[in-house]
C-alpha cells in the first residue's frame, strides 16, 4: 500500500547544524543550500531565527537567508520561535515560519524556556501575522514518542498540542521523535489515533534516527497514508535540548529506498550525495548517512 510519491523536505541546515560543535561558515552554508537548491527538493528548512544565545550555530541567519539564491518552486523556510524572530524572518523574506513546541512540558520549558499554556499565545501571534504577511505556517510538535525528561509521553498531550496548532492556522504539521525512540508498532499505534482526527495530507513526520528505526517507521507512516518526511542530508542533526538526541534520518537514505521502491521524490540521488559529500567535508568528520558511506569505500 504505497503511495506514488513522496515529499522530502530538507532540514539539514537547520535541524542538522544547530548542533553541530563547528560553526560552518556562513558562505559554506549558502553554497550548501545553492547545491541543495538544484537537486529537485521542494522545501527547504534554512535556518532558524532563535536566540543566537541558545543556538549559536546559527547566529548568522539573516546573512544566510539573504545570501541564498531563491529558485522558483522552493520553499525556504525558518524555524521561528515567538515575534522577534518573525520579525527578523521578515526582514529577510522566508516563505514561511516553522512555529515549534513540545508535547511534554519539560522538555518544552528546556528548549523553548516556557510553560506549554504560555507558549500559545506566543505562537499563535506568530501564525496569525506571518499569514496575513501570505507566508505559510508549519508547526513542529516534539516528543511525540519519548521525552528524554519525562519519558512516555500521553497522546492526548499530542493531540491538544496539535488541535491547538491547527486553530492558529498552520498549514502542516510535523510531528518529532525528537530523541529517535519510536518503533514501528509505536508510530502505528500513534497514526492510527491522530489519522482519526488528522487528514494524513497535513501530517508529515519528523525521525532522528538514534537508534536505528527511523526508516522502518517512514515505512509504517507510508503504508498509513503519510507522504512527507524530514530529512537531513548527510543524517546530520539533533536538538541539543534532548540530551543524546542524534541525526534526523538522512536524506539520501530515504531517497535511495523511495526511488528503489519506485516512489517519485523529484529528487536526484546524485546531486543530492554531492551536497551530503559538500556538508561532510566542512564538518570535516564521517557523518552518519550510510550511502555516503557506500560512496567513499566504492
Ligand atoms: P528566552 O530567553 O526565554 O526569551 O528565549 P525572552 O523572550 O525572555 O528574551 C530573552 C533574550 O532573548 C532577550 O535578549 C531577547 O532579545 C532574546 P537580551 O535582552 O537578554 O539580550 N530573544 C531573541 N533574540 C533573537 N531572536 C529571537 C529572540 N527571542 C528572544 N527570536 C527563545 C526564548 C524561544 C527565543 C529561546 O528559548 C530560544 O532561542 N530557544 C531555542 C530553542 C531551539 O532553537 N531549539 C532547537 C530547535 S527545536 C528542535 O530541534 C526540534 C525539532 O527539530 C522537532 C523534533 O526533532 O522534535 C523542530
Ligand atoms: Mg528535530
Amino acid at each position: 500500500n504505497w503511495p506514488a510519491s513522496v515529499t522530502i523536505k530538507e532540514v539539514g541546515p537547520r535541524d542538522g547544524l544547530q548542533n553541530e560543535k563547528v560553526f560552518v561558515p556562513t558562505e559554506d552554508k549558502i553554497a550548501w543550500i545553492n547545491q541543495m537548491s538544484g537537486t529537485g527538493l521542494k522545501s527547504i528548512e534554512i535556518t532558524s531565527f532563535v536566540n543566537p544565545k541558545w543556538i549559536p550555530a546559527l547566529a548568522d541567519a539573516a546573512e544566510v537567508a539573504k545570501g541564498i539564491e531563491r529558485k522558483p518552486g522552493i520553499t525556504y523556510s525558518a524555524l521561528v520561535p515567538n515575534r522577534q524572530g518573525l520579525e527578523r524572518a521578515f526582514e529577510v523574506d522566508v516563505d514561511e515560519a516553522a512555529v515549534f513546541m513540545s508535547a511534554s512540558e519539560t522538555h518544552n520549558q528546556r528548549n523553548i524556556n516556557k510553560s506549554i499554556r504560555v507558549t500559545f499565545p506566543i505562537l499563535r501571534e506568530v501564525a496569525q501575522e506571518a499569514l496575513s504577511a501570505g507566508k505559510s505556517v508549519r508547526g513542529y510538535v516534539s516528543t511525540v514518542f519519548g521525552c528524554p525528561y519525562e519519558g512516555p509521553v500521553s497522546i492526548d498531550e499530542v493531540i491538544r498540542v496539535a488541535e491547538t496548532l491547527f486553530e492558529m492556522g498552520i498549514g502542516e504539521l510535523s510531528l518529532g521523535d525528537t530523541i529517535g525512540i519510536a518503533n514501528p508498532k509505536q508510530v502505528q499505534g500513534v497514526l492510527d489515533i491522530l489519522l482519526q482526527r488528522f487528514d494524513a495530507k497535513k501530517l508529515a513526520l519528523h525521525f532522528h534516527d538514534t537508534r536505528g528505526t527511523a526508516l522502518a517507521n517512514i515505512l509504517v507512516s507510508m503504508d498509513m497514508g503519510i507522504t512527507t518526511f524530514d530529512a537531513s542530508v548527510g543524517g546530520l542533526g539533533g536538538c541539543p535540548y534532548a540530551p543524546g538526541a542524534s541525526g534526523n534520518v538522512a536524506s539520501e537514505d530515504l531517497l535511495y529506498m523511495l526511488d528503489e521502491m519506485g516512489i517519485r521524490t523529484g529528487v536526484n540521488q546524485e546531486k543530492l550525495l554531492s551536497a551530503a559529500r559538500f556538508i561532510q567535508e566542512k564538518i570535516g568528520r564521517d557523518l552518519p548517512s550510510r550511502n555516503l558511506q557506500v560512496g567513499s569505500s566504492n
